[in-house]
C-alpha cells in the first residue's frame, strides 16, 4: 500500500468530528484565550503600580528628610515628628526609619523597628544600593521594600548622615494574592462554562443545516415534493434552503415530462404493436386465399414501417442529447438543398393538389451544415406543411442572408395552430388534434427533432401562427460561411 493510500485510508479511520464540536471547542480555546490575556495583563498592570507607588512612597520619604537635614537640621521636634510618631500612627503601609550620624552611629529610629527587620541584615542588604529600594524579608515572613540614602546636613553641608527606610507590603502582597484566587478562579469557571456556552450556540447555529440534511434524505424519485421550509432561517441558510428548492422544483418538473415521456412512448409503441397482432390473430382463425394472406401482410408491414420510424426518431434524439453527438459539417448550397425536399414532395403535393415552391434567393446561400440532418428538418416542416393544408393551398420554401445568421422559411397557406397550442408544438409526443394526426400517421416528434438539429447547429427554431390563414416555421443557424 502506497503511503498516500495508506495515508487516505487513516483519515477515513479516524472519527470524524461534528460541526458543533469544532465551533463550540474553537469558541472555547478563543474565550480562554482571550480571558486568560486580560486577567493576566490586568494582573501585571496592578503589580506594576504597587511598585511604583511604594518607590513614590520611599522617594517622597527620603526627600522630606534630606530638606530637613539640609534646611533645619536642629529641628529635633520635626525629625521626631517624621520619624518616630508617624509610622506609629498608621495602621496600614507602616514603615520604618533609622538615621545614622557620620560614624553609622544611630541618632533615632522609628520604635519597633529592631522588632521587624535583622538591622544588620538590612545594613549589608542596602549597602552600595542607595536610593534604590530592594525586596528583604522581615523577622515574621513580612515582606519589605528597604532603601538607604547619604543626606546632606546643614547649609553648606557641615557632613552626611545616613538614612535607611523600610516599608510593610503586606497589604499589597496579600492583595495580590486575593487577585490571583480571583484570576484562577475566573479561569477555572469560564473553562467549564465557555465550552458548553459554546455548544449550545454551535448546535442552534447549525439546526437548519441539520434539518436541510433530513429533507434531503426523505427525497427519493417518488417523492420529490419534500420543500424546506426556511421560515426564521439566517439569510445564508435561507438562500441554501432556496436554492435546494429550486433545485427539487427542476428535478420534479424534469421527472414529471420523463415520465410523461415514457407513457407516451409506451403508447406509440403499442398501437402499431397492437394492430400487427390483431390482424395476424384473424388471419389465423380460419384459412385465408392468398390474396387475403399479401393483405394482411402487407397491413403488418405498413405498421412494422411505421414502428421502426418511431423508434429511428427516439433514438435520433436521445442521441441529439448526448453531449458527444458531432456535426459532419460540409459546404452546402441551401437553393440546392431546398429544391431537392421539393423533388422530393412533389408529387404527394401534387396528389394533395398543393403547389410546393421554392423562392429565389437561396441559390446565392453557401453555408457550412450537416446536409442530411438539415435536409431531415426541413422535410419535417415540408411533411407538417403539406399535411395541414388544404386543396388548392401554397407551401413555400424561402431562404435569406440576415448577415451573421442564414434563415430558412417554411410557410403554408393552410389551417393554422391555435395560439394555446403554440408553445407546446416542440415537446415529444405533442399533437394539437391527436385523433387527426392519427390518420396522417404522425407521432408528435418531428418539431422535436427539427428542433434538436438547429440547437445542435448552435441556432433557433420559431414557429408563427394564424388559425385558418397558415404556419411559417422559421430555422435560424450561424452564418458559417464555406471557405
Ligand atoms: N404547418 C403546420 N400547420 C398546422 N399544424 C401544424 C403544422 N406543423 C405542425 N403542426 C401541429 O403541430 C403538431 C406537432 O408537429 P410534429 O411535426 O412535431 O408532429 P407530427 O407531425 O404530428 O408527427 P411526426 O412529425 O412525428 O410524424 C402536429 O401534430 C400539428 O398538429
Ligand atoms: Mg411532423
Amino acid at each position: 500500500m502506497s503511503s498516500k493510500q495508506s495515508r487516505s485510508s487513516r483519515a477515513a479511520l479516524r472519527p470524524r468530528r461534528t460541526l458543533a464540536f469544532r465551533l463550540s471547542a474553537t469558541y472555547a480555546l478563543v474565550g480562554l484565550l482571550l480571558v486568560f490575556l486580560a486577567t493576566a495583563s490586568l494582573y501585571i498592570v496592578l503589580r506594576t503600580e504597587l511598585d511604583r507607588s511604594t518607590e513614590l512612597f520611599l522617594a517622597d520619604k527620603l526627600h522630606v528628610l534630606g530638606t530637613m537635614l539640609r534646611e533645619r537640621p536642629d529641628d529635633e521636634d520635626a525629625l521626631h515628628e517624621e520619624i518616630e510618631l508617624e509610622s506609629a500612627a498608621r495602621r496600614y503601609q507602616r514603615f520604618y526609619i533609622r538615621l545614622l550620624d557620620e560614624h553609622g552611629q544611630p541618632i533615632m529610629t522609628t520604635p519597633g523597628m529592631a522588632e521587624q527587620l535583622d538591622i544588620a541584615e538590612l545594613s549589608s542588604r542596602t549597602r552600595g544600593h542607595a536610593g534604590h529600594p530592594i525586596a528583604m524579608a522581615g523577622r515574621h515572613e513580612q515582606p519589605f521594600r528597604v532603601t538607604t540614602a547619604m543626606l546632606a546636613v546643614g547649609t553648606p553641608p557641615t557632613h552626611s548622615d545616613a538614612v535607611q527606610i523600610a516599608i510593610d507590603i503586606s497589604q499589597e502582597e496579600e492583595l495580590l494574592a486575593r487577585y490571583r484566587l480571583w484570576f484562577w478562579g475566573i479561569l477555572l469557571t469560564t473553562s467549564a462554562l465557555f465550552p458548553l456556552v459554546g455548544y449550545g450556540i454551535a448546535r442552534r447555529g447549525i439546526r437548519p443545516v441539520e434539518e436541510i440534511a433530513a429533507t434531503a434524505r426523505r427525497i427519493t424519485s417518488t417523492n420529490l415534493r419534500e420543500r424546506i421550509e426556511s421560515e426564521g432561517y439566517p439569510s445564508e441558510l435561507a438562500s441554501l434552503a432556496g436554492t435546494f428548492n429550486e433545485m427539487l422544483e427542476r428535478l420534479e418538473e424534469s421527472f414529471e415530462r420523463i415520465s410523461r415521456f415514457s407513457a407516451d412512448i409506451a403508447h406509440d409503441l403499442r398501437t402499431p404493436v397492437n394492430n400487427i397482432r390483431g390482424e395476424v390473430e384473424v388471419a389465423l382463425a380460419r384459412s385465408r386465399t392468398a390474396d387475403e394472406y399479401r393483405d394482411v401482410l402487407e397491413s403488418s408491414l405498413e405498421e412494422a414501417v411505421r414502428l421502426s420510424e418511431l423508434v429511428g426518431d427516439l433514438l435520433f434524439l436521445a442521441r441529439a442529447e448526448s453531449p458527444f453527438s458531432e456535426l459532419h459539417r460540409e459546404g452546402v448550397n441551401i437553393g440546392e438543398l431546398l429544391t431537392k425536399v421539393r423533388d422530393y414532395y412533389e408529387a404527394l403535393a401534387s396528389d394533395a393538389g398543393i403547389s410546393l415552391l421554392v423562392s429565389d434567393g437561396a441559390q446565392q446561400l453557401n453555408v457550412e451544415l450537416d446536409r442530411s440532418l438539415m435536409l431531415r428538418a426541413v422535410s419535417n416542416l415540408v411533411s407538417n406543411a403539406i399535411a395541414h393544408t388544404q386543396h388548392g393551398g401554397t407551401v413555400t420554401l424561402a431562404a435569406t442572408d440576415e448577415g451573421a445568421t442564414i434563415r430558412i422559411e417554411v410557410f403554408d397557406t393552410g389551417i393554422g395552430i391555435p395560439v394555446e397550442a403554440l408553445p407546446r408544438v416542440f415537446d415529444r409526443f405533442f399533437r394539437v388534434d391527436p385523433s387527426r394526426s392519427k390518420t396522417s400517421g404522425g407521432s408528435g416528434l418531428g418539431l422535436a427533432i427539427v428542433q434538436s438539429i438547429l440547437t445542435l447547429h448552435g441556432g433557433s427554431v420559431e414557429i408563427i401562427s394564424q388559425l385558418n390563414h397558415g404556419t411559417c416555421v422559421k430555422l435560424r443557424m450561424p452564418a458559417l460561411a464555406t471557405q
